[in-house]
């Protein structure tokens, strides 16, 4: 039967910058292609006059930007013929990682820090059926457990110092690039483990090496709470309310670094009110729903704003990645705004309520 516009993901689009090759099956949910949204409220709201662009990735199918990585390691992963895939994890790489070996139908192990993971990312690794377990300790010792498992058994490790994660999330670079019809001139976006900036970071610096394009300051954001790289030391014990970045000892430290450096730009921290206002910015005056991590990003722009330390000339693409989908972690949407009100069953007394009169 004819396939009717259907949507490739990021393998197939970008089959050139990845690597595969005719053997690797691909293994795909159709990820990418995600939208990038214009954000002229924010820009009044701001009083800014540059233009300020959202990377919505909560748009992809597991709902956050590891669809785009998950796609090339699982792909990788089921080409090498392991038989299971294993990944340490805030919540969104298991999700994505469950999701994608279901499809190539390899197992999936997933470790998580304890009472640490947004309920809606778990229940996806359990939909799954990932064999999932819940370790008394933090996602950086889940991290360290996983490494070594993955020295002693034949199981693929997921997590994104596989450099296949690397090269499938560089895409978001291109296609925010494709979009503009040329690269931002600054990017906002939070950070973790790393990986995300790594990647766009290599996704950048590829356009410059081959398209002669400008390359953007990268201006990356962890919680202040989980802030290793800014504080330039472990942090043994994170605290955030952003559970996605809630990380003391990314694994690619070394590699934000180097994405800080080379592109004249900032690692810095923004607190968890910063964060929670941002996330709240989003939702009312864009209408666009995320989760708290990815909100880091516009708190970073914002405190960057009223710092004085950011002043673009009108002209200026500044582009904000949203991460992950405001419903992975529906609870803290329901506890920060108030609650519905609950009256009996009379139409007069939901219109009271309703505010139209
Ligand atoms: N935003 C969201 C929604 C995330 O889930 C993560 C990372 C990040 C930002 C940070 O990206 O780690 O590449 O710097 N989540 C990982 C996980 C750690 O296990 O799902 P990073």
């Amino acid at each position: 039967m004819k396939e009717i516009n259907k949507q490739i993901g990021v393998i197939e689009r970008y089959t050139h910058i990845l690597p595969v090759t005719d053997k690797t099956p691909i293994i795909t949910l159709s990820e990418g292609s995600t939208p990038l949204i214009k954000a002229d409220n924010i820009k009044k709201m701001l009083g800014v006059n540059f233009n300020i662009y959202l990377k919505y990735e909560g748009l992809n199918p597991t709902g956050s930007f590891k669809d785009r990585g998950m796609t090339v390691a699982v792909s990788k992963a089921a080409e090498s013929g392991v038989k299971a895939v294993i990944c340490a994890s805030t919540g969104n790489t298991s999700a994505s990682a469950s999701a994608y070996a279901v499809r190539a139908g390899l197992k999936s192990i997933v470790i998580i820090p304890e009472g640490a993971i947004a309920l809606g990312k778990l229940s996806q690794a359990l939909i799954h059926g990932a064999k999932v377990v819940a370790v008394e300790g933090n996602f950086d010792r889940c991290l360290e457990i996983v490494r070594e498992i993955c020295e002693n058994y034949d199981v693929e490790l997921v997590n994104s110092i596989n450099p296949n994660r690397i090269e499938g999330q560089k895409t978001a670079a291109y296609e925010i690039t494709e979009a503009l019809g040329d690269t931002p001139d600054y990017q906002f976006m939070p950070v973790g483990n790393a990986g995300n900036i790594t990647a766009y970071w290599k996704g950048y610096k590829e356009l410059n090496e081959t398209k002669a394009l400008n390359l953007p300051v990268m201006m990356g954001f962890q919680a202040a709470g989980s802030a290793p790289i800014v504080e330039k030391k472990f942090i043994k014990e994170p605290k955030t309310i952003a559970t996605a970045i809630k990380i003391g000892n990314p694994a690619s430290w070394e590699q934000a670094e180097t994405a800080r450096d080379e592109s004249d730009g900032v690692i810095d921290r923004v607190t968890d009110e910063e964060i929670l206002e941002a996330w709240q910015d989003l939702a009312e005056t864009e209408g666009v729903f995320v989760e708290p991590a990815s909100a880091a990003s516009l708190a970073g722009l914002k405190k960057y704003l009223d710092n004085g330390d950011f002043n673009p000339a009108y002209s200026k693409n500044v582009v904000c990645i949203l991460t992950g989908h405001g419903l992975k972690d529906p609870d803290r949407a329901v506890e920060t705004v108030s609650r519905p009100p609950v009256v009996s069953d009379s139409v007069d007394k939901v219109v009271k309520c309703t505010g139209i009169k």
